[in-house]
């Protein structure tokens, strides 16, 4: 069934210059592009976009670096696409993380892990909504 998904380069991946290596790897899986846009974003937009966690231990420096620098945000498309993309990105922590992932070859911290995607329809379906509410 073809999905669309919500996915962050975070700030580590621009500030890195790895946008062209991480992209190349969803766009080389045969993932369509179908809306990006380069930006800051504001804490409030963080605890937007992450309002499953701002209650958690680990949110306060999740948000100050959410909020540190520049990302992508992009709309990806394509068959199964929000599990192939989590497939794709790899565990969260980038320590543990197989090789071959994103997250696994690129990544050495549990924060600091390069890449969003959503997680299951609805999250998607929310995020898109949050980060292109323009998007049909
Ligand atoms: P989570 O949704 O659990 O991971 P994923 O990005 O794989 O869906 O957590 C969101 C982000 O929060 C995660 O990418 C990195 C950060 N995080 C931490 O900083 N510390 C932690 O212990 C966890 C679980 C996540
Ligand atoms: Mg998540």
């Amino acid at each position: 069934m073809t999905q669309r998904t919500l996915v962050l380069l975070k700030p580590d991946t621009v500030r890195r210059g790895l946008v062209g290596e991480v992209l190349s790897r969803f766009e080389a899986k045969g993932l369509t592009i179908v809306a990006m846009q380069h930006r800051a974003i504001d804490g409030e937009m963080a605890d937007q976009h992450y309002a499953e966690h701002v209650e958690r231990d680990f949110y306060p420096p999740l948000r100050a670096f959410a909020t540190s620098g520049p990302l992508v945000a992009l709309v990806l498309e394509g068959d199964e696409a929000i599990d192939v993309v989590r497939a794709i990105n790899g565990a969260t922590d980038g320590r543990k993380a197989a090789p071959g992932t994103i997250r696994g070859d690129l990544s050495l911290s549990n924060r600091e892990n390069l890449v969003h995607a959503s997680d299951s329809t609805e999250s998607a379906e929310r995020e898109i909504a949050l980060w292109f509410p323009t998007l049909g």
